[in-house]
């Protein structure tokens, strides 16, 4: 893949330089000058074709030397690494002696589709990223400890990378069949240089006799945390909504957090329902990498839950995939499984739907009240027109038979899984923010009014609260909601803010329709495809 893009990239350098050398020849005039330029094209033909032929031929090659060939001993010398460098699993580690800035942050063995790899998750240059190698350790009492093993790698940049200098990467090291799976794995640039960084090899298959998991287990993968985020309130509804709607697992990424967040997420960590790892990405976000190298952490987390987590939500800190019907996100991928053959399914998507914040306050919702802090109770009107699936779109993959995440959609499937498009009637993303293109114009686009979260608000609301509880001496959270002040008396009966009890009135334009579904024969289910980066 890299190195065909790696070919066309150079065929249209030597397209440039062609017409460059045109004017040159035209010191003579006339038909001369139509037959130079003739010749010319001929030559550029042939200048192209000779390029293209001739990277067929490296990449022949490089497939050969891909093969984890083990180096003559003599020429891989294997300096040890320092003895202060012990192996990492999920920590930004540099791959010195690279001309550009080349890390790496976790590594996994992959068996799937027929080869035995260490797949390595990384950022490193765009456009013709440098040459590494792979280097393997073995345990000390492995009968291969002593022996030099140091692969050629091949580094695959990852599809969405918006045209900036770096980009998340894989570095893929094949393995041979009877090769041992190094326990801990190095990158290097220079077969002779000491290794700045030790990757433990996280094994992607399940241990021998352990059960699948559960096809209900649902993971959740946030990107990386930044601006020093620290909104206790958001985070606590983020955290108890999903678990609401089926998740067991958080995966968060510390570019850098607040007090209050990180001491909430610790508490969640040492209950075993969250994840927080490290991310010291040394590259400047959206100048020299995409939003903190988001899609490097996409990647990780789908490897990182894989065999232990049958499904994996790719969604961010204000956005929820909210069933219509169904109460949770594996009761409604149950149901669909009925209707229709998703056995094969990569990934189910959902359509994006804006909540504006602009749009005023559910009147249903009590000013005073807990609700009243929490975004899904209190933010009901959302534009009617919805993204169509991979603009904005969110997903749900089933990670086993996914190769590359990316934000919206899946880039790559192992091959015979794809994608399956949910229809709206069954499940949307909703995504609370504000005007996307700045300003408050968004807010005349048309609306409906849609209460389907409001279903979670009365348990939601007492879920958050007693985790506030709970945490708000250790975490210094202060009050969670401010009660009316003294002496104002509550709203008279009728007055626009009825009591939060009071059930959504009939006739919403988009409330739960109680016979069910009719949207089942609209579901679509589309063969993977290769679209163009957004
Ligand atoms: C490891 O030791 C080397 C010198 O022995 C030093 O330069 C390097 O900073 C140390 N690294 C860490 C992570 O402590
Ligand atoms: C692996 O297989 C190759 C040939 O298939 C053989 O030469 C080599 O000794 C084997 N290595 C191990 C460790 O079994
Ligand atoms: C997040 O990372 C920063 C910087 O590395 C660190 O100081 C902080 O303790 C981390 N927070 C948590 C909650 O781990
Ligand atoms: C999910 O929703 C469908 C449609 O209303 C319903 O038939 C099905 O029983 C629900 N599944 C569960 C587990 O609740």
């Amino acid at each position: 893949m890299f190195n065909t893009r790696h070919g066309v990239f150079k065929a249209r350098r030597l397209a440039a330089y062609s017409y460059a050398a045109a004017p040159g020849t035209r010191a003579s005039r006339g038909t001369k000058e139509r037959a130079s330029l003739s010749f010319l094209l001929v030559l550029m033909f042939f200048g192209v074709f000779g390029v293209i032929v001739l990277t067929e031929i490296l990449m022949v090659d490089e497939r050969g030397r891909g093969q984890g060939v083990l180096l003559p001993s003599h020429m891989d010398q294997r300096p040890p690494p320092s003895a202060n460098l012990t192996a990492k699993d999920g920590d930004w580690q540099i791959v010195s002696g690279t001309r550009f800035k080349f890390l790496v942050f976790s590594a996994f063995f992959d068996k799937r589709d027929g080869n035995r790899m260490i797949r390595i998750v990384g950022a490193t240059k765009t456009r013709l990223p440098e040459r590494v190698f792979c280097r393997f350790w073995y345990p000390a009492d492995h009968p291969q400890h002593d022996q030099a093993v140091t692969v050629p790698a091949k580094v695959k940049v990852i599809r969405e990378n918006w045209n900036l200098k770096y980009s998340a990467c894989f570095v893929l090291c094949l393995l041979r069949a009877n090769q041992t799976v190094p326990a801990v794995v190095s990158v290097v640039a220079r077969l002779r240089v000491r290794p700045h960084n030790m990757l433990a090899v996280r094994p992607l298959d399940r241990p021998d006799g352990a059960p699948p998991p559960d096809p209900a287990s649902l993971a959740v993968c946030v990107k990386p945390l930044h601006f020093s985020y620290n909104r206790p309130v958001e985070m606590l509804e983020f955290l108890e909504l999903n678990t609401m709607l089926g998740a067991d697992h958080f995966t968060f990424y510390n570019h850098t957090i607040g007090p209050q967040v990180s001491c909430i997420l610790h508490d969640y960590a040492a209950r075993g329902r969250v994840t927080l790892l490290p991310w010291n990405l040394n590259m400047a976000s959206q100048r020299e990498i995409r939003t903190e190298g988001l899609f490097a952490a996409l990647n990780d987390c789908l490897y990182r839950n894989m065999h232990r987590h049958a499904l994996v939500a790719q969604i961010d800190l204000d956005e929820y995939i909210v069933p219509r019907h169904n109460l949770t996100l594996p009761d409604l991928l149950q149901w669909l499984g009925k209707r229709l053959n998703t056995r094969s399914a990569g990934s189910f998507s959902f359509q994006n739907a804006f909540f504006y914040l602009q749009w005023p306050d559910d009147p249903l919702v009590d000013k005073h009240g807990l609700d009243s802090r929490l975004l899904t109770a209190r933010k009901t009107t959302r534009r009617t027109k919805l993204h169509p699936h991979k603009q904005r779109s969110k997903y749900i993959a089933r990670p086993e038979f996914v190769v590359e995440a990316g934000n919206h959609f899946v880039w790559e499937f192992l091959p015979g899984h794809g994608a399956i498009n949910v229809h709206p009637s069954a499940a949307i993303l909703h995504h609370y923010r504000v005007c996307e293109f700045g300003g408050d114009d968004c807010v005349k686009s048309s609306h409906v009014v849609d209460r389907t979260a409001h279903r979670y608000k009365d348990r939601l609301s007492a879920q958050v609260s007693k985790r506030w509880a709970l945490l708000r001496d250790d975490c210094k959270l202060g009050e969670l909601f401010t009660p009316p002040p003294d002496g104002v008396p509550p709203p008279p009966p009728g007055s626009g803010a009825p009591p939060p009890q009071q059930p959504p009135p009939g006739g919403d334009a988009a409330a739960p329709d109680p016979d069910g579904p009719d949207g089942v024969e609209a579901l679509q289910v589309l063969e993977p495809e290769r679209p163009e980066q957004s």
